[in-house]
């Protein structure tokens, strides 16, 4: 030691500095007093002050998303696969994100609209991907109220629904009107598809002519040929089949 740091030594010695101690939570040794404050060292609270903001980071992106509250813990080991189909269920878990999204087409109450919302949770929570969840039956319900009570809400889901990340489309084709989806849909996915934004639809209509379910036409019939056309391009087909939610005692 030089002679200048036996000096400071012996400053520091006359300042009474409490020795250090160790962390509660991770054992390293930090001065008494951070410990006092905080409650741990400065790693630990350096630790603590990232999740926090993780947190609350997830906690927007869940808001924002309007996935509804009872798909906040849902996973893909909660879908039973005596209601659906484990096949469909294997080629949701598989599916990655990229700019061709999922068409998840098959009869009622079979879970598609459930795996569609395993699918965004988990871009949510894995990926920390911003997600749009939007019903589209409800969706158009709102629009039409709004010329009436002039809410901005529903537009103001429809332009976000250009550019999020990813968009989850529940119910398309069914329970809204053709005109509403060559003017509002169309426009969505035309730009989604420009700039390869995932998109995960959920519907009644099939896919092909060649295989309808039961009381549905086709995307086709009900969507008009353009809308067809480039939901066809943006997602890759997987028909959900199960057992119906009301067959269940
Ligand atoms: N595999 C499953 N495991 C547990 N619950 C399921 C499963 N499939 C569906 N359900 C439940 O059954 C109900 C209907 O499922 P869901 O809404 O996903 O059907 P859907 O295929 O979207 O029907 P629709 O065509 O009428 O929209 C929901 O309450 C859903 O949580
Ligand atoms: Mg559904
Ligand atoms: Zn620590």
């Amino acid at each position: 030691l030089t002679p200048a740091s036996l000096e400071i030594k012996r400053i520091i010695a006359r300042m009474n500095i409490p020795a250090d101690v160790s962390c509660p939570k991770c054992m390293t040794a930090e001065s008494a007093r951070y410990v006092e404050v905080h409650g741990h060292c400065e790693h630990c609270e350096k630790k603590a002050q990232k999740e926090a903001a993780q947190m609350e980071n997830l906690a927007a992106l869940w808001h924002n998303s309007r996935l509804p509250s009872a798909a906040k813990g849902l996973r893909f080991d909660h879908m039973d696969p005596e209601r659906t189909d484990p096949t469909a269920i294997q080629d949701c878990r598989e599916w990655e994100y990229g700019p061709r999204g999922l068409y998840l087409w098959g009869a009622t109450g079979v879970g598609k609209t459930r795996l569609s919302q395993c699918l965004a949770r988990r871009e949510i929570v894995n990926y920390t991907r911003r997600v749009l969840f939007l019903g589209l039956p409800q969706l158009f319900a709102d629009l039409k109220e709004s010329f009436r009570t002039g809410s901005p809400e529903p537009r103001r889901l429809l332009s976000a629904a250009r550019d999020v990340p990813l968009l989850v489309l529940d119910d398309i084709g069914v329970g809204h009107s053709p005109e509403f989806g060559e003017s509002e849909i169309l426009p969505i996915v035309t730009a989604r598809l420009d700039e390869g934004l995932a998109t995960i639809y959920t519907s009644n209509l099939s896919w092909s002519r060649k295989n309808v379910v039961q009381g549905f036409g086709t995307l086709e019939e009900k969507l008009g040929a353009r809308v067809a056309q480039r939901v066809v391009h943006s997602a890759t087909a997987i028909q959900v089949t199960g057992q119906a939610n009301w067959l269940i005692k």
